[in-house]
């Protein structure tokens, strides 16, 4: 199964783990968060090894089933005309974004990294 190809650390041990930092969170004005991958460890970030996308989920308490908040594809590696790494624009795996609950629950990302796969963490939303 797909799951099975998830892994999972501690984020200040292993640079993979995506970090979810709530920023804010209002039942009113929304939750704002931001998630980032290499936040303690730096990843490496060229045309031959970078993180190419994080996705980022909610589940309310009680429910079944997530619902996708956002997903954003880094997509900038350094590659050129020249050739790889010469470009001197290289995506940085950070995002922010924000949504609106009036529930508690869980927020889950996930990353690949083009070399090292899949990775996955999660936080509680609690009012
Ligand atoms: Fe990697």
């Amino acid at each position: 199964m797909v799951k099975e190809l998830y892994q999972s650390a501690d984020w200040k041990k292993e640079k993979h783990v995506p970090v979810i930092e709530i920023i804010e969170k209002d039942k009113e004005k929304g939750v704002k968060i931001e998630v980032s991958v290499g936040k303690e460890i730096p990843h490496p970030n060229t045309t031959a090894h970078h993180i190419c996308w994080i996705e980022v989920y909610f589940l309310p308490e009680g429910n079944k089933f997530p619902y996708q908040i956002g997903r954003f594809d880094f997509l900038s590696h350094g590659a050129s005309v020249d050739g790889p790494d010469t470009s001197s624009v290289y995506s940085e795996p950070v995002v922010q974004l924000k949504f609106k609950t009036q529930k508690e629950g869980k927020i889950f990302a996930t990353s690949y990294c083009n070399i090292h796969g899949l990775w996955e963490s999660s936080i509680e939303l609690k009012f």
